[in-house]
């Protein structure tokens, strides 16, 4: 149960809406994708003020591929540059980078640049970017499946020990602590193929605001939303136990 008032430890945010900020604006949807990276910067900035150890970003999902070839390598391009520019930073202020997703099916230097900013960064501790590109949950939890059977098969697992914990370490997210709070923005209520293992308990918040005008603000009140919430995990609050 969580106790009113508690704070998550890893939030999980679908940064969504930065075509339609762009088109408010009359201005092409890259423009959109630019102002999304600052949002992000100043979110992984604030993330630390609010003791969130864990912060989980969708960045691009394994869908994403179906848009035009102009946008797809707008976004590889932005990638790059975000981990081009900010990786020092990060690394200075104490923030490890996890990622998420097909790493196999990008482009040779995006990958390097990836593992780079993952072994880099492997030691801090102040908060963990877990940065979700090429993520798609079906692709992971099927990708996790395959591991497990190729175990299976060459007899290093017994498939009777395949539990939800041990399906669990064969995800991505092996080691990440299921995120309490998932935020989206942009007024849309799905979630999009993010992390359906890892959200089966998870306290959802849909924000209007398009992610570019996503600030510390924003954070600040999905988190008093998620403290008022009650949790029960299929249990009963705490009240309605009899005595
Ligand atoms: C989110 O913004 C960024 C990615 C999906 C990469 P969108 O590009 O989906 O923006 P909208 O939803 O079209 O406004
Ligand atoms: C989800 O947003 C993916 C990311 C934010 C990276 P989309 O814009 O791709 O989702 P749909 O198409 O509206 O469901
Ligand atoms: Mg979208």
């Amino acid at each position: 149960m969580t106790t009113p008032g508690a704070m998550p430890a890893h939030v999980a945010i679908i940064m969504d809406g930065n075509g339609r900020w762009a088109k408010a604006r009359g201005l092409p949807r890259v423009a959109g994708h630019r102002a999304g990276v600052e949002a992000l910067r100043g979110t992984v900035r604030a993330a630390p003020d609010f003791g969130i150890s864990y912060l989980t970003v969708y960045a691009f999902s394994s869908e994403n591929w179906s848009r035009p070839k102009s946008e797809v390598s707008d976004l590889m391009g932005l990638l790059k540059i975000f981990i081009r520019r900010d990786l020092a930073e990060l690394h200075r202020n104490g923030v490890r980078v996890r990622v998420i997703g097909d790493r196999e099916g990008l482009q040779p230097d995006i990958k390097g640049l990836l593992d780079e900013a993952e072994s880099l960064t492997a030691q801090n501790d102040v908060l963990t970017l877990v940065i979700a590109f090429n993520y798609g949950g079906r692709d992971e939890i099927a990708r996790a499946a395959r591991k497990l059977a190729e175990a299976a098969v060459d007899g290093r697992i017994d498939v009777r020990s395949i539990d939800a914990a041990v399906f669990a370490a064969s995800l991505d997210t092996n080691g990440i602590p299921d995120p309490e709070l998932v935020i989206r923005t942009s007024g849309e209520l799905r979630l999009s193929n993010f992390l359906p293992w890892q959200t089966a308990y998870s306290e959802l918040t849909f924000l209007p605001c398009y992610w570019p005008d996503f600030t510390r603000d924003h954070l600040a009140e999905a988190l008093r939303d998620f403290a008022g919430r009650e949790r029960r995990f299929g249990g009963l609050a705490p009240q309605d136990i009899a005595l």
